[in-house]
């Protein structure tokens, strides 16, 4: 792939083995719009990042790169100390193995069933036998409270049961990291906050790391170990929702509050 910048195939700095993903100075504009101006995010192995930041402020953006869909006009994405958009085809394939997403839009294949969807990537990747996907994709639909659905169109379901089989999708692989974008929108209260106790389960029993974008702060103060705001192309600030909550950064306080007033301009 082709690079902009001279920075090295490998993280510069070594022995930091809890730093699981890198994001060093990343830059990238669509046209005259320039989204991200220098992001810098570091998330630690086993950790909840939650992103938080204004409608197109580039939150989908940010971590599309991660998992090598966009490539940075400058700037790198580390993962495990490799560069991501260094990697050949077969080494992204590898690594995006170790990835689920739950993209926001859920992005099911229409012409799929649901337990086609959702077992999309165990075909792929794993050699496993028919009834041992069949298992699988039954295990996960039950996580997301929708067992039994495997036999129905894309077509036929509520935007939430869609976020739902997007979410199982993106667990059925049992990866390391998973990047959740908005993994509550469009959800009721009561469904929300089950898939925030499993985004928790996970992270407790089998030491998942995630990155999630919300707009939800319910949501985030409950899942994040660390929640970063992404502002004006740049991570404005990043604390725990302890301290993310008693900032006394405007910008903050008048995103996590929702208040029309403040630094923070209508588009
Ligand atoms: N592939 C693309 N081509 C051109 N512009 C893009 C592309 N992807 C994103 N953008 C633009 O980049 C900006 C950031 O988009 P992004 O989807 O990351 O926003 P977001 O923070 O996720 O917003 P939301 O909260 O509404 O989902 C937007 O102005 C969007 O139009
Ligand atoms: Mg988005």
């Amino acid at each position: 792939m082709e690079t902009h910048e001279p920075e090295s195939e490998t993280a510069p700095r070594a022995g930091d083995k809890a730093c699981l993903i890198r994001i060093e100075d990343l830059h990238k504009s669509f046209g005259d719009l320039h989204v991200l101006r220098g992001v810098d995010l570091e998330v630690a192995r086993g950790e909840s990042v939650v992103i938080i930041g204004s409608s197109g402020s580039g939150k989908s953006v940010l971590i599309k790169h991660v998992i090598g869909l966009l490539e940075p006009d400058a700037g790198c994405v580390y993962v495990e100390g490799q560069s991501v958009h260094h990697l050949d085809r077969a080494a992204l394939s590898k690594l995006r193995q170790r990835m689920g997403m739950l993209f926001q839009y859920s992005a099911l294949f229409d012409s799929m069933s649901v337990g086609d969807n959702v077992a999309f990537a165990l075909r792929q990747h794993t050699g496993w036998k028919e009834n041992r996907i069949r298992d699988r994709v039954s295990e996960v639909l039950g996580w997301v409270g929708l067992q039994g659905s495997e036999g129905k169109a894309p077509a036929e379901l509520s935007g939430g049961m869609k976020k739902r089989v997007g979410l199982a999708r993106a667990l059925a692989l049992g990866a390391e990291i998973i990047l959740y974008d908005e993994p509550t929108t469009g959800l009721d209260p009561i469904l929300a906050d089950q898939i925030n106790e499993l985004i928790l389960d996970l992270a407790e029993r089998l030491h998942v790391t995630s990155v999630t974008i919300t707009h939800d702060m319910v949501s985030a103060y409950k899942i994040a170990d660390r929640i970063a705001m992404l502002y004006q192309g740049r991570i404005e600030e990043i604390g725990t929702p302890e301290e993310i909550q008693n900032s006394a950064n405007p910008v903050i306080q008048q995103f996590i509050h929702g208040r029309a007033e403040g630094p923070i301009t209508a588009m």
